[in-house]
């Protein structure tokens, strides 16, 4: 079989679990292609026999620049494909927002992966959540679930992998739901800080223009944010000058509201016990 996976990954964590997923393809005989979702095209996910769409949850759903990228997929006649995701436990509608753009271009989605990965979002109360995230554990599950895809998949059986995440053909519905409904983009500009550069740090290297994920920096001399910033804050956690900052006195505030710990065990993907900082 011809596998092709296409990752969003800003820190890392959801690229490493597609790798463990790759192993286990490719040990089975499997062609298997792992493409970043900056360098995929269309054609990436037409081509092959089985598809993989993986990627970080963000505001409790799917980020936008892998739902834009879904949405404008040409149809995808049945083609076999499974969807997997990190978070930081409140992951909310991640896996069935992919489920749901995958099987509106008709495909046949047979399963979905989900764990957790180490937050390097720059609020305050969100700082080195889930460390060390995914861990040996997190990557055994990973390579179980790949495994178990392969084999539902090479022999022609129809319906869901049985360790399929159960958020992956429903909506999990709930408080997180509720969080990712009025988490538009235009809400997330309203309520988080903007990425504010110091000139007299930035080098000019051109860094944070290359890995803004949606294209909205422009180096005029130095960068300048435009109106789509979807607050992803990779430009600020990444950039090797530490030119950015956002002043977090109300935004933390507001995630707080949102992602304190105890919302995320009643209502998010915690287990009891579970080690959060
Ligand atoms: C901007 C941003 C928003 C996030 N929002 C959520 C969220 O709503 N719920 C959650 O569980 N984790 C959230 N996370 C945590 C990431 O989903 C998690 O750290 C993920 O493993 C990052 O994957 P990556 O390393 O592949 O980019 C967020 C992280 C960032 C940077
Ligand atoms: S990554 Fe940092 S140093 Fe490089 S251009 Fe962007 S702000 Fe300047
Ligand atoms: S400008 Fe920065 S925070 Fe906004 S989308 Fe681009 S990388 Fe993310």
């Amino acid at each position: 079989m011809d596998i092709t996976l296409i990752y969003f990954s800003q820190t890392g964590n959801t690229r490493r679990i597609a790798e463990a997923m790759a192993e286990v393809f490719r040990g089975a005989g499997h062609a298997t292609r792992l493409v970043s979702l900056k360098k995929a095209s269309p054609q990436d996910a037409v081509a092959g026999d089985l598809l993989g769409i993986g990627t970080p949850c963000f505001s409790s759903q799917a980020p936008t620049p892998i739902k834009a990228f879904l949405k404008n997929l040409p149809a995808l006649e049945s083609k076999r494909a499974f969807v997997f995701a990190t978070s930081g436990g409140a992951p909310g509608r991640v896996l069935f927002d992919l489920t749901r753009l995958l099987q509106d271009k008709g495909a046949d989605v047979v399963g979905g992966f989900l764990t957790c990965g180490e937050l390097h979002h720059p609020a305050p109360c969100l700082q080195g959540r889930m460390p060390d995230r995914p861990n040996a554990d997190d990557f055994a599950q990973a390579r179980r679930f790949a495994a178990a895809v392969i084999e539902h998949v090479s022999a022609g059986r129809t319906g869901a992998v049985a360790e399929s995440h159960p958020d992956t053909f429903k909506p999990r519905g709930g408080f997180y739901d509720l969080v990712a409904f009025i988490s538009t983009d235009d809400f997330l500009r309203l309520m988080l800080p903007e990425p504010k550069l110091d000139p007299a740090r930035c080098n000019q290297c051109q860094w944070c223009v290359y890995e803004c994920p949606i294209h909205n920096i422009t180096l005029q001399p130095y960068p300048i944010l435009g109106d789509h910033c979807i607050r992803c804050y990779r430009c600020l956690t990444g950039c090797p000058q530490k030119a950015f900052a956002a002043d977090w006195r109300l935004g933390n505030l507001a995630v707080l509201t949102f992602y304190n710990t105890t919302f995320e065990r009643w209502f998010g993907d915690l287990k009891p016990g579970e080690r959060i900082y």
